[in-house]
Order: structure tokens, then sequence, then C-alpha cells
């Protein structure tokens, strides 16, 4: 039986870190570094400088992650990225990654878009086509310039997202690996977060920013994050107990804190990066596992619950065997 298991991990983060303080006083916020931390568990943010899309923080990434995997760019057969900030309408960020990858072997390449939700999404999508057996080795990227589609005006959703990119490399293997995964939508609540735009006739219809209930998103998150770990590790047969660490979506401490309690998971062994990268979406599970993989706190054979819940609404979850 063929299983999934994870061979590399890499992520980037564009430019100098951005504190609450220097960005609320180059934007002009009516916000405060206590607010803002108190809230959130935010401290500062990357942003993308001009011109940086989010394939070029997708392919920083995937190098960290090629190099880890010990593999080069042909050697992939497929490759996801997971955003909600693609570079263009069309192609798929996905197909312009390929590109600058150097993958000339015609892997297959496609964008997923489940927001915050997306890279556990991708994960779940490439395990599927490995175990199948149809592809070997998948790249799955999150990737995402949030800043391009925040109302700087709009203090209540600006201070809380950020610019980055993370990345697996997946590969065929005789042992599990990824154990068990689920990924769900609910579409009835599209409009707690959403950008309600769209590029018709050269011109933007409706509103291009995000837009977001704070409060409904944060009731929801926390239920369905709960909920979702549970799936995962029910269908492996296994224990919140076993679980080394948590790496949730990183939008706000307090998500994170209550999320590890329903679970009766000590917070300690939650991977928390919010403080230093703020919320971004698709990136931040990746960004997650990767900095606790560099630094050492994840180490092979342990278990690992990855989680994303956003816009749609999306959620899912991934159980894995590192
Ligand atoms: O990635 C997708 C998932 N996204 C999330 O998971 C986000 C989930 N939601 C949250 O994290 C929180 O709801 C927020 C951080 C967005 C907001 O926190 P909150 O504790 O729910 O605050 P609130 O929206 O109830 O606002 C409380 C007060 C309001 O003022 P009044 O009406 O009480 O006078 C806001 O206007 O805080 C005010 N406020 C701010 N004050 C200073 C909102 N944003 C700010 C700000 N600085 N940046």
């Amino acid at each position: 039986m063929t299983h999934t298991r994870v061979s590399g991990t890499g992520s980037y983060l564009p430019g100098e870190p951005i504190s609450n303080a220097d960005l609320i006083a180059g934007r002009a916020l009516d916000s405060s570094d206590e607010w803002i931390v108190e809230r959130t568990g935010i401290r500062q943010r990357h942003l993308a400088a001009p011109g940086v899309a989010s394939s070029d923080l997708a392919l920083e990434a995937s190098r960290r992650a090629l190099q880890a995997a010990g593999c080069e760019a042909n050697d992939l057969d497929l490759i996801i990225v997971a955003t909600s900030t693609p570079d263009f309408v069309f192609p798929s960020t996905a197909t312009l990654l390929q590109h600058k990858l150097g993958n000339t072997n015609g892997a297959a390449a496609f964008d997923v878009q489940a927001v915050c939700s997306g890279f556990v999404y991708a994960m779940t999508i490439a395990d599927k086509f490995i175990r199948s057996g149809s592809h070997k080795r998948a790249l799955v990227v999150g990737a995402e310039v949030f800043s391009r589609i925040l109302d700087w005006t709009d203090r209540g959703t600006c201070v809380l997202f950020g610019d980055g990119a993370g990345a697996v490399v997946l590969e065929a293997a005789s042992e599990p690996g990824l154990l068990a995964s689920a990924f769900h939508a609910d579409g009835s609540h599209h409009g707690i977060l959403s950008v309600p735009g769209q590029v018709c006739g050269g011109t933007v219809i409706g509103d291009p920013f995000l837009r977001m209930d704070g409060q409904a998103v944060f009731k929801f998150a926390v239920r369905v994050l709960a909920e979702v770990a549970h799936e995962v590790l029910d269908a492996a047969g296994m224990g919140a107990d076993r679980v080394d660490w948590l790496i949730p979506h990183q939008a706000n401490v307090r998500i994170l804190q209550a999320t590890a309690k329903k679970l009766h998971i000590p917070v300690e062994k939650c991977v928390i990066t919010v403080a230093q990268h703020g919320n971004t979406s698709a990136a931040s599970v990746p960004l997650a596992l990767d900095e606790a993989v560099r630094d050492g706190r994840v180490s092979r054979g342990q278990h690992l619950l990855l989680e994303g819940v956003g816009g749609g609404f999306t959620w899912g979850a991934t159980l894995l065997k590192f």
C-alpha cells in the first residue's frame, strides 16, 4: 500500500518585520500596539514590496522545501499552490511557480482556493493523488500577499494580516505518513469573510477589499477547529494526548488557545507564530510547520495535527506522522 510522507519543508517571509507601532504610525491608523496584542497576539508582520507577487514568495519557500527534501524541481510531478491572492486572474500561480522553479517535465500544476484552509485542502488533495499511485512527488505551497487586498482605512482588518509563503514536499512512501485528513465547507457563511468584488469589463465591480465580521468568524473558527480535529483523530484511532504538536491556522492567539483547550492539548504543544507573522491565510500553517521544524521543536516520528479554517466557509485538518 502506498502512503504519503512529508520529505521537506520550507518557508519565506518578505522584507523586514513591521511592528504594530510602525504599522500604526506609517498608515496613520486609529489603533494601538496594546489593543492589537491584547485582542490578537500579533506583534509584527511582513509585507511584500510593490511588484513582489505570491509566486515570488512561493518560489523562495519552494526552493527551501526542495532542498530540505533533497530533490530538484524536475523530480516533482504535481505542484499545488493554495492562494487567495494569485498573481493573475489566470494562469494559475502554480503554473507561474512551475516555470520559475524550472520544472519542465510536464508536472500537473493548479491552484486551490479555500482561503485560510487552502494549505490543508491542498495537502489533502495531494495525499489522494499520491496514494492513488497516479503521482509520486508533490510540492504543496501556501502563498499570499494579503496586504494587496486590505483596506488600510479599516483598522478592524488591516492590522491582522501579513504576507508570506510556506511549502512542503510530499512523496510516496511505504510507511505512513499522512494518517488522516478531512476537509469541509459551508457556503451559507460566505458573507462573514470575503472580498466581494470581481473584475468585469476592465474594471472592478463590487468591493476589492477584505471584509470580515470578526466575532462571527472567531466563534465559527473555534467550533470547527475542535470538531475537525476530533474527526481526524477518530479516523486514525488516536487520542489527542498522542499529538506532539498542534499546528493550526494562525489568525488570533485567542483562537489557538481556545482550540487547544477544547482538545485538552496543552497550549505548550501548540506552535504559535501569529505574534511574528500575523495572519498569512493559506501560508500560515506551512510557515508555522517549517519554523517548528527548523528550530528543532518538530522532529521525525512525531505526530502533528495541522488545521485550517477560513472564508467560504472552509475548514479541514491533516494528522500526520512526520
Ligand atoms: O483567517 C480567517 C480567520 N480570521 C479570524 O479568525 C479572525 C477572527 N476574529 C478575531 O480575531 C477578532 O474578532 C478580531 C481581532 C477581528 C476583533 O477582536 P474582538 O475582540 O472581536 O473585537 P471587536 O470586533 O468586538 O471590537 C471591539 C472594539 C470595537 O470598538 P467599540 O465598538 O467597542 O467601541 C472596535 O471598533 O475594538 C475596536 N477595534 C479596534 N480598536 C483599536 C477594532 N479594531 C481595532 C484596532 N485598534 N485595530
